[in-house]
Parts: structure tokens; C-alpha cells; sequence
């Protein structure tokens, strides 16, 4: 089949090695670098390994384009864009919207057309269906249907193949023709009885993970004043064999998903006239983190960090990843920053971020550590200061969370 997937970051890239095994997959991006790059067969994906993007290349399975005309006559279209929030931390469906556009535009028979992007309950039914209804000269009777992507960019263990998919469609054909296309690269499908099931799983899943970080680091804020070990309590808790699950202290949540989904959950359940206080609660407990590492720092270094030289390791949200997106090392920066603090950051995975590069690990009167990948020694981290604040609880010997 011949199969156009719409985006190729995280989710489409991701995507179109694994469906490329098996079809004709033509990846569909704005970007030029990004496309130019991918037909040269280097990804540009942690997780997504340059050499089977080349392989795809040279049997013909895989091309990347920018080109619109060349997703024509595409069996199925996978749309796999950003869907961030707005300024005022609504959902942005904008990126959704011109996916559709360019769909529609490309559409030269009945198609399946499935959403992989996280988006709030209806989106499918509601948004992407009239969009495409919209955009669309020819009137055809599409399928249409959702697959929330799960993929953990970095992740080892689970990938494509062996990570349980929902799946929903509009119409049973629509089910019937996405479950074909998926079970030719994963093993495990489950259905799910709408589309609107879907979506929210997905959204609940990352509210899930944002709830018990928020709690966990609340815990750790707690423990703290009670001059108690978080992670050793964790550790203690997490001996019980059922009924607790272990989530880990840090100085806040990064990413594409989990400070933004929950937000989508909120805005459609406020819709519904519903207030989704935990979401609200764990957003602030997470985005007021780094303002309260700051401060630990400060009182541990004579109540003040005028002038001092501040080093922070690590400003990808989380290990071995290059994805800097909604990092909290950016608000600790801030906060540092408006402490009075001379802030610089390491992070040899990033590389280079908002226009400076990473700095060498040493010379600094204060280091915090908001990531630690596995490629920087925790005994490098060490001597990089006198004074070493820990967040991720991997570096032992140094002062923590
Ligand atoms: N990154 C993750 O770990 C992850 C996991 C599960 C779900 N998701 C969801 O998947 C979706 C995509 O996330 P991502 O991390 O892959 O994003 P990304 O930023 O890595 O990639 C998105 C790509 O889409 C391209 N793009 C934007 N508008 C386009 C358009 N109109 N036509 C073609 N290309 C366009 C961008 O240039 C970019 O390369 C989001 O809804 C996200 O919430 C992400």
C-alpha cells in the first residue's frame, strides 16, 4: 500500500520506518532540513537508527518529501503533527488543520485517514472529518479513524512492535482497514468502541503521569521540611507488591506530552462544565519546581547567589535525548537567573540550545543537575563545583532534591 504520513518528528519518523517494512511509505514534512537530511538517510530521531532509514531508501520503500503532489494517491494518511497549546494554554489544532489542508488537497480516491497526533475527545469526529470535508474539491467517502501514539522517544524495551496500540474508528470499515494496516507492524491491537475512547485514554494516560509527578515532588518538598529521605521513603513505599506504583522526584516535566495533554483534557472538560482541579494543581506543583530548587540553592549557599556562577547540567527534559521542549531547566534558568545567579548550562547530547553551546563541565561556584544522561559521569558532575544539587537523584555525593 501506498501510505503518506504527515510530520516526520518523533511520531511520523517513528512511524514510517516501522510501516516502511512492509509498504510504500512517502514522508510528508515542512521542514527542509529536515526532509533533505532524511533522503540522505540520516535521522534526525533518537531511537530511529540512520542505517534503517537507508535501507528503506534503497529497496524503495521510504522517500521523504516537501512536496504535496507527491502524497497523492495514497492509500492511507497518517497525521502526525504537533498539537502544543496556545498562549493562553489552550489547545492549538492549527498544525492539524493544514495536515488536513494538504491532505484533502492530495486526495485522489476513497482513503483511510487516521490521527496519530494527541488531541482532546471529538477531534476526530469533530474537527479532523469536517476539516477534510472542507478542504476536499472531489467529495469521496473516506474512513476515518484515531491510533494515539505511545512511543517513548530513547526507549529501548518497548517500540512499535510490541507496545499495545488503540485503535477506533468512524465506520466498521474504517476499523476493519486500520486494524489491517497496524497488525502488519504491531502485534498487539486493541480496540476500543469510539474514537472519543481513544483519544481520551491517551489524554489520561500523560494526566496520570503529570498528577503522580506533581505528587511525588510535592512528597519531596515535604520530606524535605521533616528532614526526611524522599527517595528512600519512595523506595520503602515502593516494597509494597500491589496497590503503589513509583514515580520519582525531579525538578518538573518536559516534553511534547506530559505538561501539555492534560491540558487538553482540561480545557474540553471545563467545556463540558467540569473543573479539572487536579490538572490545575499538578500544572502549578510542577511549574513552581524549579523556582523551589532555586531557592534550596540559595539558602544552601549563604542565602544569596549574587554573582555566583551557576552551572546547570543537563537542559534536555529527560536522559539521552537531544528534546529540549518545555524543559524545565529553561524556568530553573529563569530562576537562578532572577536570583542574581551568572547562569551557564552543560548538556553534550544538545549540543547547542537558543543560539549558545553547551559549556564544558567545570569552573562553576554551583552546579544543579536537571538531567543526567548516560554519556556525563556523575564523577565529572562532581567535580564540575563545590556545591552540586542533584534532581535526579544519580548523582551520589552531591546535595539532594
Ligand atoms: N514525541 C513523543 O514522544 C510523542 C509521543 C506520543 C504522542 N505524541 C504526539 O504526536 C504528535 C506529534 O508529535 P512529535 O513529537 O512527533 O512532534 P515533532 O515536532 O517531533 O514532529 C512534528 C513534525 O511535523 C511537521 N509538521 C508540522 N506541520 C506540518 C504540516 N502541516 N505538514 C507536514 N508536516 C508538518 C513538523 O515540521 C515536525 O517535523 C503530537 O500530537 C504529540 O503530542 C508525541
Amino acid at each position: 500500500m501506498k501510505i503518506a504520513i504527515i510530520g516526520q518528528g518523533y511520531v511520523g519518523l517513528t512511524i514510517s520506518v516501522f510501516a516502511s517494512r512492509h509498504h510504500q511509505v512517502v514522508g510528508f514534512d515542512l521542514n527542509l532540513k529536515v526532509i533533505s537530511d532524511l533522503n540522505k538517510g540520516t535521522s534526525h530521531i533518537e531511537g530511529v537508527a540512520s542505517n534503517d532509514i537507508k535501507d528503506a531508501i534503497q529497496v524503495g520503500k521510504y522517500k521523504a518529501t516537501t512536496v504535496p503532489a507527491e502524497i497523492a494517491g495514497s492509500e492511507i494518511f497518517v497525521i502526525a503533527v504537533p498539537t502544543p497549546l496556545d498562549t493562553n494554554r489552550k489547545p492549538d489544532l492549527s498544525y492539524i488543520d493544514s495536515a488536513c489542508k494538504v491532505i484533502a488537497e492530495n486526495l485522489t480516491g476513497p482513503a483511510l485517514i487516521i490521527n496519530e497526533s494527541t488531541s482532546y475527545p471529538g477531534t476526530l469526529r469533530n474537527y479532523i472529518k469536517p476539516a477534510i470535508e472542507k478542504y476536499s474539491k472531489q467529495k469521496f467517502e473516506h474512513y476515518y479513524a484515531i491510533s494515539p501514539e505511545r512511543v517513548d522517544p530513547g526507549r529501548a524495551d518497548y517500540n512499535q512492535k510490541n507496545t499495545p496500540r488503540l485503535y477506533a474508528g468512524l465506520t466498521p470499515e474504517a476499523i476493519k482497514r486500520t486494524r489491517e494496516f497496524y497488525s502488519t507492524f504491531c502485534d498487539n491491537l486493541v480496540e476500543v468502541s469510539s474514537p472519543e475512547v481513544a483519544e481520551a485514554a491517551k489524554l489520561f494516560e500523560n494526566t496520570f503521569r503529570q498528577v503522580n509527578i506533581a505528587l511525588v515532588n510535592e512528597l519531596a518538598q515535604i520530606s524535605h521540611a521533616l528532614g526526611i529521605d524522599v527517595r528512600e521513603t519512595l523506595d520503602a513505599a515502593g516494597t509494597k507488591p500491589y496497590g503503589f506504583m513509583k514515580f520519582s522526584p525531579s525538578a518538573g516535566v518536559g516534553g511534547h506530552c506530559i505538561p501539555v495533554d492534560p491540558s487538553y483534557l482540561a480545557d474540553v472538560a471545563e467545556k463540558a462544565g467540569v473543573q479539572a482541579t487536579f490538572i490545575q494543581r499538578a500544572n502549578e506543583v510542577n511549574l513552581d519546581m524549579p523556582k523551589y530548587i532555586a531557592g534550596r540553592v540559595e539558602k544552601d549557599n549563604g542565602g544569596s547567589l549574587k554573582g555566583k556562577k551557576v552551572l546547570v547540567v543537563g537542559v534536555a527534559y529527560k536522559p539521552n535525548v537531544a528534546d529540549t521542549r518545555e524543559t524545565p531547566a529553561e524556568l530553573l534558568i529563569n530562576a537562578l537567573e532572577k536570583l542574581g545567579a551568572e547562569v551557564t548550562w552543560s548538556d553534550p547530547v544538545v549540543g547547542s540550545w537558543h543560539g549558545n553551546d553547551s559549556v564544558a563541565l567545570s569552573g562553576a561556584d554551583i552546579a544543579v543537575v536537571v538531567t543526567k544522561h548516560d554519556v556525563v559521569s556523575a564523577a565529572e558532575i562532581l567535580k564540575s563545583a563545590p556545591y552540586v544539587f542533584d534532581t535526579t537523584g544519580k548523582v551520589k555525593g552531591a546535595v539532594q532534591l
